[in-house]
């Protein structure tokens, strides 16, 4: 059972589709709906969302005490190509996994193993368990989803740390477009407008890692030769295969001579500004 967040107001589902017909109960709708959606309809929505301004609770949602960054460096990650696509499986809306909907996505002609969610879970408690995090160095963190979603989380949020959990949170973000923390206006995750880079700081150098690059680089002496004066911005993918986009990419770069996994490239990235900020 995943945690019961309590989240008010419509949901997509209420606000889109009629009820279905009891023969249609189980296929993929909702918010792999919206994720098909391109461009302008997602950017309504998110308007029509933001316009709204509900305050949806989540009651036990934890966050960290937000950490003064004013004027101090900070790192900006963008995960790339999450797996997180919502389906109706019997009556509830969940986020699809290859272990828990196998039958349910043979019988959609889709292929399980690319239903990988626990891919971005593991990339994001990375990123949120690093001591850099803890020290107030992480400037933003967007992630877009394979179907073209892209959010963002606020750098305090403490990431559900059990799978379902997580699962539970993402579904509700994709229905929702948003999550507050409780007696607070402020959207810890929230669905933002695509392009990412629009969200970027302009001066920013965008690095995208991909095993397939050519250029190989030692990531701490990369990170460590770079200008505190140019935020760094790295484009990781948080897929099971394939390549992040090379759209605004600056430099695009491996980082080992070994395919690694996106948490451990993102547990090598915030080590490498640790040892450049000294951060123990
Ligand atoms: C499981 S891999 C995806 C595999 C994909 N064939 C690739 O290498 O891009 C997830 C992500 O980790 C990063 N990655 C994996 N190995 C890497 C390497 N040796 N150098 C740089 N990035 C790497 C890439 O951003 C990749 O998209």
């Amino acid at each position: 059972m995943v945690r019961p967040y309590a989240v008010k107001g419509r949901t997509l589902k209420k606000r889109r589709v009629e009820e279905p017909a009891p023969d249609e109960e189980e296929r993929t709708e909702d918010v792999s709906e919206v994720g098909e959606q391109e461009g302008d309809q997602i950017e309504e929505i998110v308007d029509e969302r933001r316009a709204e301004e509900a305050l949806d609770q989540i009651p036990g949602l934890p966050i960290n005490a937000p950490v003064d960054r004013a004027k101090r460096p900070g790192v900006i990650f963008v995960l790339e190509k999450a797996c997180l696509e919502v389906g109706k499986v019997g009556k509830n809306f969940q986020i699809l996994n290859s272990d828990d909907h196998t039958n349910y996505l043979k019988k959609q002609n889709c292929n399980p193993a690319d239903y990988r969610p626990d891919i971005i879970h593991q990339a994001l408690l990375a990123v949120f368990d690093s001591p850099l995090a803890k020290a107030g160095r992480l400037q933003a963190v967007y992630v877009k989803t394979e179907k073209g979603i892209l959010f963002e989380i606020k750098p305090h949020v403490r990431i559900p740390r059990t799978f379902k959990r997580f699962c539970g949170l993402m579904s509700q973000l994709l229905q929702k477009l948003s999550i507050t923390a409780v007696g607070k206006r402020e959207k810890l995750l929230n669905v933002i407008k695509n392009p990412v880079t629009r969200h970027l700081p302009v001066n920013s150098k965008k690095i995208g890692l991909s095993y397939s690059s050519d250029k190989l680089v030692n990531l701490s002496n990369y990170v460590a030769t770079a200008s505190d004066d140019t935020p760094l911005v790295f484009v990781v993918g948080a897929m099971a295969h394939g390549v992040i986009s090379k759209d605004c990419i600056d430099d695009f770069v491996s980082i080992s001579e070994y395919p690694l996994s996106a948490a451990c490239c993102l547990n090598r990235i915030c080590s490498a500004f640790e040892q450049r900020w000294k951060i123990t």
